[in-house]
């Protein structure tokens, strides 16, 4: 079990913080009557959002139904998820209390007919419903917000998440030098879920943490530059101010292009926009290409202000709201499979030596009658031995 499941706070009391937004939740709570507003309970990620509603369930035996606002994605997937549970009244249930965890995730056109479908539950619910969010000024909650009472949650202070911390520590028998809670802490800008995953990182490495240990976290530190610079592209209307963005990241410029071709559509809501953004991007990537192609360099500095400014510029106003920029998933299979690519590289050039061709003409008009031709096995032998390859 993962320590965040396993310190996840079960009543009020051990929750961290917040007690004014368990106050306002409870007097809603004690409140609420069919034809009463929704709680709207809005704040950064990893300050308990989630958590307390849970808890609300279990201090008042509620039977809490959660759904992810993902489900909600038209009104046939409401149907079919809760059918007629919210508008009949529980007579001989436990009381029920539903949950509609992060709206703001809604993305895109299709989720028009969700956002209806979630005002018209909230219309007719015979039971309290609370919804949570990062941003609550999200465009896409616009309508859904007069229905609703709004509750901010604070980002926790850094201070009390290392106390957090440090009992967590203790009660794992870790030795852990204060200082490396105090920048675990820090780094987690009040996010209790990342800075309690940064322990676990450390702590199942082993039982003594010392200083030196936390540069095993370094992945962590380094997405915030690259979140950082995503922010900087995403939300200036400043040509330099893009293309400035890049110089602390240290990624590569094909890494980068990954993220921001990632998170374009996360950022940016009028297909318009996406549209340009995506077409500043797939001139960067020509460009990139011929930098390669070419091996002329001075051609990268144009792929940089494509990808940055191209990007930035596309929208018409910056968005206000938080975006929780995502990890561009090909580039987690780029990573797992970079030893594999290299070695296959190095074979296919090889055999472009060999044959007088490149690479991708070895892969596309060689490579399938090598296959076939392998599987005698005298040929393979003399292959292999012939190209000092190995069996992969
Ligand atoms: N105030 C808190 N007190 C104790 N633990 C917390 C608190 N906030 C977060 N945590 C820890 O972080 C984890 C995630 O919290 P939670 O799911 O409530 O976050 P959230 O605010 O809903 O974030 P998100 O916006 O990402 O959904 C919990 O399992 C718990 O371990
Ligand atoms: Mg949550």
């Amino acid at each position: 079990m993962s320590w965040v499941s396993r310190y996840r706070p079960r009543s009020f009391k051990e929750v961290l913080d917040q007690k004014e937004a368990i106050e306002t939740l409870m007097a809603w709570y004690k409140n609420w009557k069919p034809g009463s507003k929704a709680m709207l309970l809005y704040g950064p990620p990893g300050c308990g959002k989630t958590v307390i509603v849970e808890a609300l369930a279990q201090e008042e035996g509620l039977d809490l139904i959660e759904m992810n606002a993902s489900d909600f994605r038209s009104a046939e997937a409401i149907e079919a998820r809760i059918g007629r549970s919210m508008a009949q009244a529980s007579i001989f249930q436990r009381p029920k209390l539903f949950l509609i965890d992060e709206v703001d995730g809604l993305a895109g056109e299709e989720d028009r007919g969700g956002v209806g479908a979630i005002i018209q539950i909230i219309k007719g619910s015979k039971h309290p419903i609370v919804l949570t969010a990062n941003d609550p000024y999200n465009e896409r909650l616009r309508t859904i917000r007069p229905y609703c009472q709004l509750v901010r949650m604070r980002r926790l202070g850094i201070r009390d998440v290392q106390r957090y911390l440090e009992r967590i520590a203790e009660l794992e028998g870790l030795s852990i030098d204060e200082s490396v809670l105090k920048i675990i802490a820090s780094r987690s800008q009040g996010d209790l879920r990342s800075a309690i995953n940064d322990l676990e990182v450390l702590g199942r490495g082993s039982r003594i943490i010392r200083d030196e240990d936390l540069s095993s976290l370094g992945f962590r530190e380094r997405q915030t530059d690259i979140f950082e610079a995503l922010q900087a592209i995403f939300k200036t209307k400043s040509l330099m101010t893009a293309k400035l963005s890049l110089n602390e990241v240290d990624k590569d410029l094909e890494e980068v292009f990954w993220w921001i071709e990632n998170n374009i559509a996360e950022e940016y809501e009028d297909p318009l926009e996406i549209a340009k953004a995506f077409d500043a991007l797939s001139k960067a990537d020509l460009f990139m290409s011929r930098v390669i192609f070419r091996q002329n360099w001075k051609l990268q500095a144009y792929a940089v202000d494509l990808m940055t400014g191209g990007v930035a510029l596309a929208k018409r106003e910056p968005y206000r709201k938080f975006t929780r920029y995502t990890y561009p998933s090909n580039i987690a299979l780029l990573g797992r499979t970079k030893g594999e690519r290299s070695e296959a590289l190095k074979a296919l050039g090889k055999l472009g030596s060999i044959l007088h061709c490149s690479r991708r003409k070895v892969r596309a008009e060689f490579l399938p009658y090598l296959k076939i031709m392998a599987k005698r096995p005298d040929f393979k032998e003399r292959l292999d031995a012939f190209m000092e390859a190995s069996e992969d």
